[in-house]
């Protein structure tokens, strides 16, 4: 009874989870971290640029390469998450004081990606190579990148990774891509222009971070094969599932038809990816409430992950293996 078995041997799917270094020296999280449930593994945080390379041109892969060997160690495969992102960006890029231009930025730019891909390179075989530059409404999030350089700088990181690193599925993530929308449509056709114009994007990622009681199989269907109705490969990246409700993270403290909500969400979820033949398989934002980033967030909320704050399985949990056999 493994998930990331049944995906990767029954589906040829990924099952994987985010987790960090520093959570991993919690001994019973680990064991479950490690165990064949999962068969790919995410930096939740420190891959990020501010961490990565925390002072111009100095690069600090000692997190990084951590969660590398643990991985290895368990025989899970990397998604690498994120070269190009506004957030978790480094002081000396978020400074008011530095007055950055076209000129000063792109080179930056260019060897951030290019050092982080080369250093990873035969270890990361999946790269968030930009994550969430789009809008609610579609249009291109207003960025210190996009400010300086238009949409090209998706363009050009593309480029730059694959240079470095030919055999890597590059992807674009973004929240909110699950469903037809404004949203999923002006991304696709962005994309579909991309793969066009001959650059190497691969994959479409959709973060999933969905709501109990708001997750439609069929919707979430029709939103994933708007993106690889052009050839691209499709994965969720970030799923969780939370409650909008006031009961905190505990599980204990929702009623059963909230427990069981949650159980039909996860096994929608998971239909929709396996409806959809290019999307290669969903990972879990952390596998278990006791890390979640949600209530940290949206205080009094939570409880979003199919293990609970105790490592106990929930329904969730089955109602995932359900759908995975079911296939
Ligand atoms: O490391 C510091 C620690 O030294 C300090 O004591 C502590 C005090 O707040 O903060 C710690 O850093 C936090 C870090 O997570 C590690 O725990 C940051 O404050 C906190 O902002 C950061 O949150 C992360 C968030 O991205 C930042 O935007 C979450 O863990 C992480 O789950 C979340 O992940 C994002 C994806 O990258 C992109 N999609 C959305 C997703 C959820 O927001």
């Amino acid at each position: 009874e493994a998930l990331g078995g049944k995906m990767a041997l029954l589906q040829r799917r990924w099952f994987g989870h985010a987790t960090e270094s520093y959570t991993l020296e919690d001994a019973p999280y680990a064991a479950i971290a490690g165990s064949v449930e999962f068969n790919r593994v995410t930096h939740e945080n420190s891959l990020k640029w501010e961490t990565i390379e925390p002072q111009p041109g100095v690069f600090n892969f000692t997190l990084g390469d951590k969660l590398i060997a643990w991985a290895d160690a368990n025989d899970q495969a990397v998604r690498g998450h994120t070269l190009v992102w506004h957030s978790q960006l480094p002081n000396w890029i978020n400074n008011p004081a530095v007055p950055w231009t076209a000129a000063t930025l792109k080179p930056v730019l260019e060897n951030h990606v290019r050092t982080v891909v080369r250093h990873y390179k035969g270890k990361i075989d999946q790269w968030d190579v930009v994550n969430e530059m789009f809008n609610e409404d579609g249009t291109f999030r207003d960025t210190i990148f996009y400010r300086l350089f238009g949409s090209d700088y998706a363009r050009w990181a593309l480029t730059w990774a694959h240079e470095e690193d030919p055999d890597a599925l590059l992807f674009i993530n973004d929240y909110n891509f699950e469903y037809l929308g404004p949203k999923v449509n002006s991304a696709a056709a962005f994309f579909k222009s991309l793969v066009n114009e001959g650059y190497p994007l691969g994959a479409v990622g959709a973060q999933a971070h969905l709501i109990v009681g708001q997750v439609d199989e069929a919707g979430i269907t029709a939103g994933l094969k708007k993106f690889t109705e052009f050839g691209l490969l499709l994965y969720l990246t970030e799923v969780d599932i939370r409650y909008e409700i006031g009961r905190g993270n505990d599980i204990a403290n929702y009623t059963t038809s909230q427990v069981g909500q949650q159980a039909k969400d996860y096994y929608s979820v998971t239909k929709a990816c396996l409806n959809v033949p290019n999307c290669i398989g969903m990972t879990l934002w952390q596998y278990t409430d006791k890390y979640s980033w949600i209530p940290g967030v949206w205080a009094g909320t939570g409880a979003a992950l199919p293990w609970d704050v105790r490592l106990n399985k929930k329904p969730a949990y089955t109602a995932m293996y359900e759908a995975i056999l079911e296939q």
